[in-house]
């Protein structure tokens, strides 16, 4: 029995004469009397290969009638072909028909919107674009996980199910067993001593209060997880579910925590120029045209750093009207970030040193006692990538901004107790994964590069 060879070696590797099987789903397929040509793709690279049937072949006639989306073992000798844009082809010895697809399969040939594609993201998968965007975003998955290792970070796994709001937005979505219909109450607000965890929960949005934790004994470690966030606003790059990979320093302030984040964004940029070159190819040709020249450019960069108080004048004086404020002590909205990258800057800038009642407790307080030593990172197209600070490491500072806040030094004594012992001026940021992918691939919507997005009112699949 011949073994089973995956397209992308095939077509890489494969030697004109050598007998193969290869097995994967029709892309299309082209009939006439003298010839069919049927395009099959396994998803090991974006490229099918072209297998061609001749009337020789047994069945020939059944094999016409395939459907597009059908899934097929096809044995048959590579030979160098005629055709402009492949070297090699499989001229078909055998045919087995593994499961049909009928008329009704909804990814036939022609073009359709990324709307339309979304209602169908169980078969989606098996496009052009979406092989495209899985597969860089597993390659990358990997490459996050090289990087580290190489520079003797610990991978941590931080709790999914958790009793802290890190980010003290309160967009925590619930975790209960509690009967919904009868919830027990006390004085009117909901009892949940008697509930799973004898205390309330959600699900985590962010693991970097544990990270601390865990830097405060291995120095150098990350975080690479699901996060959530019952965040209502719809956009394009707001998702419930994503995922957030966090590193965290010990002996580190906020100008090694840029270091480290932008070494990181380039070495990423890179990988996929160099390893998933035939999918950006793809990508700069039909999704963003600019799209190598620009991640190329980031690769090589030195990435700007502005305080935001500059990054205030500058918007101030810009030549053009924003639709909300900018007033020193206000956030920064998508269209101011997007105007800092690339209309001042032209690329990736860190804003740094926000003003403290914008950001979270945990953040160290500057010496002027109006801002803390924050970071965000912002690229074109996408806007906030990262966003990271140097962390609060003296207790009573911590404690005062934690009560300033609202939020009860003694819920977090775990916390604090890494400021009480061994106490080291530490930092680190959280990179959104899916806003990288974006990124590299030019997808304008974040719900095109998570396999199953959640959204508001969205959870299919
Ligand atoms: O800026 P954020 O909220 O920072 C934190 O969560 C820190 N605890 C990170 C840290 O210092 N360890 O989120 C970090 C990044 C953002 O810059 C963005 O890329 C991404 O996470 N992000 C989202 N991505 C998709 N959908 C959402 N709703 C996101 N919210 C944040
Ligand atoms: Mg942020």
């Amino acid at each position: 029995m011949t073994l089973r060879t995956k397209v992308k070696e095939a077509l890489s590797q494969g030697r004109p004469g050598s007998t193969i099987l290869v097995k994967g789903w029709v892309r299309t397929i082209r009939n006439s009397k003298e010839v069919t040509f049927i395009s099959l793709n396994d998803g090991s690279c974006l490229s099918g290969i072209q297998v061609v049937v001749e009337p020789d072949l047994a069945d020939y006639h059944e094999i016409t009638g395939i459907g597009t989306g059908s899934a097929l073992a096809v044995t048959g000798v590579l030979q160098e072909s005629p055709a402009a844009g492949q070297a090699l082809e499989l001229k078909a010895s055998a045919i087995e028909v593994v499961g049909g697809a009928d008329q009704d399969y909804p990814m036939q040939k022609k073009r359709h919107t990324f709307e339309y594609l979304r209602t169908i993201a169980h078969l989606r998968l098996r496009s052009n674009t979406f092989g495209a965007v899985f597969r860089v975003r597993s390659a990358l998955a990997q490459e996050v996980h090289r990087f580290f290792a190489e520079r003797g970070f610990l991978y941590v796994h931080t709790p999914i199910i958790t009793s802290n709001d890190c980010e003290g937005a309160g967009e925590l979505f619930r975790v209960t067993t509690l009967d919904l219909a009868h919830p027990p109450l006390e004085n009117g607000v909901v009892d949940f001593s008697g509930d799973f965890f004898g205390r309330a929960t959600g699900l985590t949005v962010s693991g970097q209060l544990e990270g601390e934790l865990f830097a405060q004994a291995f120095s150098d470690i990350y975080t690479f997880g699901p996060t959530f966030r019952a965040e209502n606003s719809n956009t394009a790059r707001h998702a419930a579910e994503f995922w957030m990979i966090e590193p965290e320093m010990a002996f580190a302030d906020l100008s090694d925590d840029a270091d480290l984040a932008e070494a990181f964004l380039k070495r990423l940029c890179r990988f996929a120029l160099d390893n998933c070159e035939e999918d950006m190819r793809f990508f700069n040709a039909q999704i963003d045209k600019g799209l190598i020249e620009r991640i190329e450019g980031v690769a090589e960069a030195s990435f700007a750093r502005m305080d935001y108080g500059e990054a205030i004048e500058r918007l101030k004086k810009a030549p053009v009207s924003f639709q909300f404020p900018v007033e020193w002590g206000l956030d920064l909205q998508s269209e101011h970030e997007r105007y800092l990258t690339e209309q001042v800057v032209g690329g990736p800038v860190f804003i740094m040193n926000y003003p403290k009642e914008i950001k979270a407790f945990y953040m160290r307080q500057n010496d002027d006692g109006k801002t803390v030593a924050a970071m965000d990172l912002l690229v074109p197209k996408v806007g906030e990538i990262i966003g990271g600070s140097q962390r609060e490491e003296r207790l009573e500072l911590l404690e005062q901004r934690m009560l300033e806040t609202g939020i009860e030094p003694e819920s977090l004594s775990w916390y604090l107790d890494t400021r009480r012992w061994g106490s080291t001026p530490h930092a680190g940021f959280g990179l959104g994964f899916e806003r990288l992918i974006m990124y590299l691939t030019g997808m304008e919507n974040i719900r095109d590069v998570i396999p199953f997005p959640r959204t508001p009112r969205h959870a299919e699949f």
